[in-house]
């Protein structure tokens, strides 16, 4: 008889079960649908990093175990990428490490921090690893703060009580699911908390590069005391199209970077050499006016998108206010989010129900603008039937 261990059975309910089959359900039946659920992008990583792959293939001893805290090259790149990028001096053997994405290094905080029965102060609604991964599978317990749309998705650390064996704090900006970016006062509020309560910050910066227009999102980095309770986990994938390569880093205080090392040697080997050429090749040529050009076409491209959502759902009476960065539209939908989610199913299009991110987001819809445009136009022409089905 086989059981598992306790600490699975903690883990919440599977949201997305119902929406998956009825997704199914639909496509079985021949329905075309139209996903904005799921946060991957359809547009393709630069050509530069798929030349640089290639490349890196033929290359002797490239077939061999990596070291799992990465590539010293890597490593390098990513500190030079924040030195140019942040104006942050890090040290590429102390200050850096390399991850198998950002919701690997996400999940081994939680290892590496929580003792059993400790506490992990977590936004609500937030990307769910924060609370599950790294908080519960490390059979530690999250305790949420909410984000309210009253203070721009901004927590108010004045009304946060730090409990009795509490270690982490989760932040992440630009924000997934609610699209919000972090004021210098929250950054500043967060560095102050997390110091004078003995807690470590773990900031997860995924979607630093995914910004529209002249705003550039910040590294908590930049502030004064930051580097002594802060781990900053950033990752390729949203940066370059990069998701399925699976590669990240962490950067930050020199002890817990020193322990996610430790943590990684006995879970992971590291990330493919030729994937790590990839990733060092990009951060090394970011600044190049040609990749730089192509990054901004595509977020050209994605703001296009969620603007002809915004203006779709406004259309139907919603609430609908674009980004400054992240590719996600959080949209507050006046009722049950599973149910709205429900109807948009009925015709052809899938999107993500607020709960799914906690208890704040009940009466949201997350959607992802990962669709060329004119698939995202085809959804917002199917979005506007269901308001007219709901008026008839
Ligand atoms: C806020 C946030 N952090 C981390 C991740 C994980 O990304 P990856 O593991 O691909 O770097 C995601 C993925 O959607 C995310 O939304």
């Amino acid at each position: 008889m086989i059981s598992y261990a306790d600490r699975l059975g903690k883990l919440p309910p599977y949201v997305f079960a119902d929406l998956e089959r009825l997704q199914l359900d639909l496509a079985r039946r021949g329905v075309d649908v139209i996903s904005l659920g799921i946060g991957d992008p359809d547009l393709l990583p630069p050509r530069i990093i798929t030349e640089s792959l290639t490349d890196a293939l033929n290359e002797r001893d490239i077939n061999n175990y990596p070291s799992s805290a990465g590539e010293e090259y890597f490593r390098k790149a990513v500190a030079e990428w924040y030195k140019k990028r942040f104006d942050v001096t890090l040290d590429p053997e102390r200050e850096v490490c390399a991850l198998v994405g950002s919701k690997e290094g996400l999940a081994n905080v939680g290892r590496l921090i929580l003792n059993p029965g400790d506490k992990a102060l977590v936004p609500d609604p937030a990307y769910p690893v924060y609370a599950q991964g790294a908080t519960i599978l490390s059979d530690a317990i999250p305790t949420v703060f909410p984000l309210n749309a009253e203070d721009d998705f901004q927590p108010d650390f004045s009304k946060i009580t730090v409990a009795e064996r509490t270690k982490l704090l989760f932040l992440n900006y630009p924000n997934n699911p609610t699209g919000a970016v972090a004021t210098e006062r929250t950054i500043e509020a967060a560095v102050d908390f997390c110091n004078n309560h003995g807690l470590v910050l773990c900031y997860d910066n995924a979607y630093s590069e995914v910004s529209f227009d002249s705003y550039r999102p910040p590294s908590p980095l930049q502030i004064d005391g930051a580097t002594s309770c802060t781990i900053e986990i950033n990752s390729c994938s949203k940066m370059f199209n990069m998701t399925g390569y699976r590669i990240g880093f962490a950067v930050g205080h020199e002890k817990i970077i020193t322990g996610m090392k430790k943590v990684k040697a006995q879970v992971d080997s590291g990330i493919p050499k030729f994937i790590q050429k990839a990733a060092s090749t990009a951060l090394g040529h970011y600044f190049d006016d040609e990749l730089s050009k192509e990054l901004r076409e595509n977020h050209r491209e994605v703001k296009e998108r969620l603007d002809i959502l915004v203006n779709g759902l406004r259309k139907i009476g919603l609430t609908a206010t674009p980004p400054k960065a992240t590719f996600y539209l959080w949209v507050n939908v006046g009722m049950d989010g599973a149910q709205f989610v429900k109807q948009l199913l009925k015709v052809g299009v899938v999107a993500t129900p607020g709960s799914a991110f906690g208890k704040n987001g009940t009466n949201y819809v997350r959607f992802s603008v990962t669709q060329p445009t004119d698939k995202i136009s085809k959804a917002v022409e199917r979005i506007e039937k269901i308001e007219l089905k709901q008026t008839a």
